[in-house]
């Protein structure tokens, strides 16, 4: 039994390792300059509200150390901020990524990405003042090992700040489940991942002394303008009316925040 689930496990992150890799090599070939990957800080952090608050959760960047992972926007953008930022990731074209977009943005010397699962990472103790990841969790096979592995590698205090996609709306899990990819609806995302369920948060927060959830913005009417209208310019008028009721819902149904797509969890170590 235990050996079908390794290999269950090994099999998943072989999967997703594929998946990130060819979608690294795409966009490499449709980047017409360098000028693509630059990152201006204020720029695009105006246009991501969840980023900006997760930013505000991380507290003062300047001179910490900071494990990140991903294709390097939001670590590039840390070191940007002065931090020195180590991104783990588990495709190698994402690392690649994430070293030309350092490149780019002239932070190389505050930049190491290495190529390794979050899970295999040899992280040493204590070695980070804060941890950062965008849409990473819900895309590891063992979420354990990898809670067990950010606690370790944080110092004491420090803490770990993830935006994570959650599977706290039925309509939503339905949609996903039942209507991507037929019907002419897109189906983005690998076959692998899974929104998080509030189960796996907690199990997760095991190795933390605290943790807790934040709710940026709601985002649920947002989808039906990028699945089913796929933004098109001619009915820009409907997203737009689309993305004000998800704000006047945020602003004003408090009680409906927790069934939006996307959380911010915020783990501290005691
Ligand atoms: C949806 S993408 C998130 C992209 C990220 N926000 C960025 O800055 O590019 C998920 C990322 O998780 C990585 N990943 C998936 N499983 C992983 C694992 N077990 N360990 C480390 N990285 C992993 C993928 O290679 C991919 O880069």
């Amino acid at each position: 039994m235990k050996e079908n689930y390794r290999a269950k496990v090994r099999e998943r992150r072989q999967a997703e390792k594929k998946a990130f890799d060819h979608k690294a090599l795409w966009q490499n070939r449709h980047f017409k300059n360098d000028s693509q990957l630059l990152i201006k800080p204020l720029e695009f952090l105006a246009s991501r509200p969840l980023y900006k608050t997760a930013l505000k959760l991380l507290g003062k960047i300047e001179g910490k150390k900071i494990l990140g992972c991903g294709s390097g926007e939001m670590s590039v953008l840390l070191a940007e901020y002065g931090a020195l930022v180590t991104g783990y990731d588990i495709s190698q074209e994402q690392t690649k990524l994430a070293e030309q977009r350092a490149l780019v943005n002239s932070v190389a010397d505050k930049c190491t990405f290495v190529s390794s699962s979050l899970e295999d990472s040899s992280l040493a103790k204590d070695e980070f003042d804060l941890v950062f990841g965008a849409f990473i969790l819900h895309h590891v096979s063992c979420l354990e090992e990898v809670s067990q592995n950010v606690a370790r590698c944080l110092k004491v205090g420090g803490k770990a700040v993830f935006i994570e996609t959650v599977a706290s709306n039925p309509l939503l899990m339905f949609a996903r489940r039942y209507l991507a990819g037929r019907f002419g609806i897109s189906r983005f995302g690998t076959d692998t991942e899974s929104p998080l369920t509030i189960k796996q948060i907690k199990l997760f927060a095991r190795a933390f002394c605290d943790y807790r959830i934040v709710y940026a913005n709601f985002v649920f009417f947002h989808f039906i303008s990028t699945y089913l209208l796929h933004d098109r310019k001619n009915l820009k008028w409907i997203s737009t009316a689309l993305l004000a009721i998800d704000k006047w819902i945020y602003e004003h149904l408090g009680r409906l925040r927790k069934y939006t797509y996307w959380w911010i969890l915020e783990f501290t170590k005691g």
